[in-house]
């Protein structure tokens, strides 16, 4: 009896062991290569570098003891320094779209990454690509879109003039390294570090900046509203190709919207936006019959809850 249950065990311990080799031969091929995807020295070396440096550990630091007295740190104060230090830099590089979409160091900061020493991948490092009033143009190389409406903007005039004075160049908005997307909730906060009374550079800026950025959310709804409007009236049989031209035209405002932003121009942005939002109405509009065709639905609605109300009324006055 007990020995039966002794090799029943072993064999259960034998069992799972082999289950447990198997597994591991399965997952440890994908666990070694994900780390080597870059398939570039720079990257490569710059990752061994993370939490190493004496710079990045004093940073670190210094935000522990923000975050204890309740310091938040501002877009401009600290996060620069931070971006600029070498260990950092990776960490930041790595986690951004651009790590996703293969855009190494070398592609902005010149270099060879197919070398594998120190100096032999540094030779040919460009401190000029990376200068501040040069990333529109080391930018623009992939952001063709982007540049040419910049080109048009003050900020970039403010820039190219040399004159003293702030002027946001890309990097200042997005970051050299993370390169993130400032929302419409991040926008107000972040413009008034230059547009403010103390500066006298245009304060009612930031206020319309979140206005303007807000709207696109809008015509972002009013283009699955008109989407769903269409498909319902197809399944129908309605005639749908009038809309599905509105519908066409909202999408290509929308495809176009943020490259048009960096135009800053913010009257000609919240036009573009605007005649979008119209273009999705007018579809909504061309496939249900006018605004009328609504009304009903949030009746029917209503009269629902109405009438939930009044059995419970009823069913109350019975009980007592
Ligand atoms: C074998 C390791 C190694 C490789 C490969 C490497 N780096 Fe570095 N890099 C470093 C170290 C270490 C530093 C820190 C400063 C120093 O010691 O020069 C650094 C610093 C830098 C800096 C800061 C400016 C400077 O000159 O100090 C930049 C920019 C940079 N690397 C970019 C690159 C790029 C782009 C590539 C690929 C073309 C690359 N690195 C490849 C190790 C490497
Ligand atoms: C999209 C372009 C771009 C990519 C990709 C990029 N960098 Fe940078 N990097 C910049 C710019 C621009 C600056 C200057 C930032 C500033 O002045 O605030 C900079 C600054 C730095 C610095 C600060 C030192 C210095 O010379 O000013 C280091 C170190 C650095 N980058 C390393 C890297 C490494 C390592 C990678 C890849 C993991 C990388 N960068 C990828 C654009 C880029
Ligand atoms: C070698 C080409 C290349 C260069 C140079 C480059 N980018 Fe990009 N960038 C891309 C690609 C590819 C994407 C991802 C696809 C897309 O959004 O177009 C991207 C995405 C972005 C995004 C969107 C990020 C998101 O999360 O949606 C921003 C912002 C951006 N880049 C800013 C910059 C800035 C600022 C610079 C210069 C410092 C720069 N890029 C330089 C290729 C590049
Ligand atoms: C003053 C701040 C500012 C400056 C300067 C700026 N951007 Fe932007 N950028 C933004 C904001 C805000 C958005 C989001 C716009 C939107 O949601 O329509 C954006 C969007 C983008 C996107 C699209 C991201 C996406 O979701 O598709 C790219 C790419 C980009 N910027 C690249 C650049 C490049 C390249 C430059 C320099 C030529 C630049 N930006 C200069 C604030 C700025
Ligand atoms: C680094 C400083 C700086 C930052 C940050 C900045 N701006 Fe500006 N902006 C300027 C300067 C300087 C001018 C030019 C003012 C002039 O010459 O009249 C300007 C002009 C403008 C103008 C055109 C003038 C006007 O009154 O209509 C718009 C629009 C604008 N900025 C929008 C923005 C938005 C939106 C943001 C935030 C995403 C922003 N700016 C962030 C410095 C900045």
């Amino acid at each position: 009896m007990r020995l039966k249950n002794v090799t029943k065990i072993t064999i259960g311990i034998v069992f799972v062991l082999l289950m447990v080799a198997t597994l591991q031969l399965l997952i440890q091929p994908t666990i070694a290569a994900a780390p080597q995807l870059p398939n570039n020295s720079c990257a490569d070396c710059h990752r061994k570098l993370l939490f190493t440096s004496e710079k990045q550990r004093q940073f670190v630091d210094i935000r522990i003891k923000h975050l204890e007295s309740g310091i938040s740190c501002s877009i401009v104060c600290h996060e620069d320094k931070l971006n600029k230090s070498t260990a950092s830099t990776y960490a930041m590089w790595s986690i951004s779209t651009h790590a996703l979409f293969n855009v190494t160091c070398e592609k902005c900061h010149g270099g060879n990454p197919v070398a594998t020493s120190k100096e032999g991948a540094h030779s040919g490092l460009s401190n000029i690509s990376i200068a501040r009033a040069n990333t529109p143009e080391t930018c623009g190389k992939c952001h063709g879109a982007e540049l040419e409406e910049f080109k048009s903007s003050l900020h970039f005039k403010k820039l190219e003039s040399e004159q003293e004075g702030p002027a946001p160049a890309c990097i200042t908005c997005h970051q050299a390294h993370s390169v993130r997307v400032l929302t419409a909730s991040e926008i107000e906060d972040f413009c008034s570090n230059c547009h403010n009374r103390i500066t006298g550079i245009d304060p009612s800026v930031p206020k319309k900046a979140e206005t303007a950025l807000a709207s696109v959310n809008e015509l972002q709804v009013g283009l699955s509203k008109a989407r769903s409007a269409i498909i319902t009236a197809q399944a129908s049989g309605k005639d749908v190709t009038e809309a599905e031209a509105d519908l066409e035209n909202a999408r290509t405002i929308l495809k176009h919207i943020p490259s048009v932003w960096h135009r800053f121009n913010l009257t000609y942005f919240d036009t573009e936006v605007q005649q979008g939002i119209t273009k999705t109405q007018e579809a909504e509009k061309a496939v249900s019959g006018g605004p009328a065709a609504t009304a009903p639905t949030k009746s029917s609605g209503f009269e629902g809850i109405m009438l939930l109300a009044g059995a419970f009324a009823v069913y109350f006055l019975k009980r007592h």
